[in-house]
């Protein structure tokens, strides 16, 4: 496209990233906008297969009607593709939407987001792109990211200057708030669209998109800092109520309160509201810890102590909330697991997803190995090879007896394998399955006294007591 024809509407969207936030969000924009060529590009040529495959049930992200969306759009006005460079250059809005895990070494350690790959995306599009071509951040990225952005493109534009096809780049921040699990529901019906970015022009292109099927008092529209800073603090904000709901489920514990009786009780007033107050084993994902961290980090950057104390205080209160439920189980099975079978339920973060980054369960569970029990999981939509590349690697760090590591833990999609001689059944994920099974047929496959350890309080505690089985429950009076 020329410079000269800014005004013309978007017909050529590509998004760098096919995975949990790229794959979804784009199939939901082709879905609401026909007209519109989506090309979903990754590096990761199997990932593309998957997403390319014949059979639905190996799309690379399981998320709840993500499938009907595919088979309706997918090679009419969706496409998944290696080909990155053919993808940008033909495109008039460019989405990047790659992942920006916590750096594990060098500056920022353990708190800032690596942003490497959002560098390169940069790179790239200012290689492949032709023409005015607006670039939009979807990631979940630290503050001033734009910045980094604007800089390596406005280098790709001089370089371009004199030649005929001279490139303009706008630059949109526009970040996700979708949930896994419910990913559809909320790109179709989101609270807000956030667009946060100066240059009007591409700002109402975006617009126009949504338009097609988001009413235009839900669009936000901000400076880019203010949105890449929203996205951080809504998650941030979400965070921090998991952890005063977990905080809270340690008191009830110890003073006879219930946790769920406290939670509908404070919910109910408007100026809390009830969502978000289920007390678990903490928070996973992909994005809580990492966004917290970032604003810590941001807040010691800007000399914010007390600020980043209070926000860090968030995290350091979800890790320990899972090293109480560690150590609850082990004192309730008389302070000795090794070589103990532990069925757990539920290795993903949440239900309704495939997705394991930074799942309660594996933290738990790792725990649990450096006690020597035998771990036996069950998942119904997480891959076992997931499972294997995370559990082998846990096992690696952990400093106990190398012969018995090799049968420390095992896979079954099938709930009564996974309880044969059992000493505890611990539930991590609130898979709705987990709510109606058949107590007396577990309890009969148990060794006993054996132990349910509810972590998301989705059992019945009488079914479970009668069929001659010990119940714990988080923020129970136990
Ligand atoms: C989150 C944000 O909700 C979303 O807006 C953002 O775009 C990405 O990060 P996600 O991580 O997919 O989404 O899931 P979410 O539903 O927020 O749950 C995060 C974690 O909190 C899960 O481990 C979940 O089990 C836990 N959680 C959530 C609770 O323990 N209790 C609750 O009441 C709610
Ligand atoms: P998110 O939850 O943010 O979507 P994922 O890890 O599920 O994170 O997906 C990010 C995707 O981005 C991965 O599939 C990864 O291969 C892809 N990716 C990262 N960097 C690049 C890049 N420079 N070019 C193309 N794809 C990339």
């Amino acid at each position: 496209m020329q410079a000269n024809e800014d005004y013309r509407t978007i017909k050529n969207i590509c998004c760098i990233g096919a995975g949990y936030v790229g794959g979804p969000t784009m199939a939901v924009m082709a879905d609401k906008c026909p007209n519109i060529r989506v090309t979903v590009v990754d590096k990761d040529e199997k990932k593309i297969n998957l997403w390319n495959s014949d059979n639905l049930d190996k799309l690379p992200v399981f998320e709840p009607f993500l499938s009907e969306i595919i088979k309706r759009t997918r090679f009419k006005n969706l496409f998944f593709s290696n080909d990155i460079n053919n993808a940008i250059k033909n495109a008039d809005m460019v989405f990047i939407s790659v992942n920006t895990p916590i750096k594990t070494s060098g500056i920022g350690a353990g708190q800032a987001s690596n942003l490497k790959w959002v560098e390169s995306c940069a790179r790239q599009i200012g290689e492949a792109a032709e023409g005015y071509t607006i670039v939009v951040e979807k990631s979940t990225l630290p503050v001033k990211t734009a910045q980094t952005i604007k800089d390596i493109l406005s280098f790709y534009s001089l370089s371009s200057q004199g030649s005929q096809d001279k490139i303009k780049f706008s630059i949109l921040s526009n970040p996700e708030f979708l949930s896994e699990g419910s990913a559809i529901n909320d790109l179709e019906n989101p609270d807000r669209v956030l667009i946060g970015g100066e240059d009007q022009i591409a700002v109402n292109k975006l617009k126009d998109i949504y338009f097609n099927w988001i009413p235009s008092e839900k669009i936000i529209c901000t400076n880019l800092w203010s949105s890449e800073l929203s996205k951080l603090i809504s998650n941030a904000f979400l965070a921090q109520r998991i952890s005063s709901i977990n905080s809270v489920a340690a008191i009830c514990e110890e003073s006879g309160a219930d946790v769920r009786e406290v939670s509908k009780a404070i919910g109910s007033d408007r100026r809390i509201g009830k969502e978000f107050l289920n007390a678990g084993p903490g928070f996973g994902g992909s994005c809580f810890k990492k966004d917290v961290l970032n604003l810590v980090y941001l807040c010691r950057h800007f000399g914010l102590e007390e600020v980043a104390n209070y926000w860090e205080q968030v995290v350091l209160i979800n890790s320990w909330n899972q090293r109480r439920i560690y150590k609850i189980i082990v004192q309730k099975l008389f302070g000795n697991i090794a070589g103990k079978k532990l069925a757990v339920f539920g290795y993903a973060f949440k239900a309704n997803t495939n997705d394991t980054r930074e799942s309660p369960s594996r933290a738990i569970i790792k725990s649990l190995l450096s006690e020597e029990a035998i771990i036996a999981i069950h998942d119904p939509k997480v891959f076992e090879s997931q499972i294997s590349n995370e559990l082998e690697e846990d096992l690696t760090k952990i400093k106990i007896n190398n012969a018995s590591k090799n049968k420390m833990w095992t896979f079954s999609r099938d709930i009564y394998e996974t309880v044969k001689g059992a000493d505890a059944i611990i539930i991590l994920t609130e898979w709705d399955m987990y709510s109606n099974l058949n107590w007396e047929k577990i309890s009969s496959l148990m060794r006993h006294p054996a132990w349910v350890f509810d972590t998301r309080s989705i059992v019945n505690k009488v079914e479970v007591r009668t069929s001659g089985i010990n119940f714990w429950r988080i923020g129970g009076s136990n």
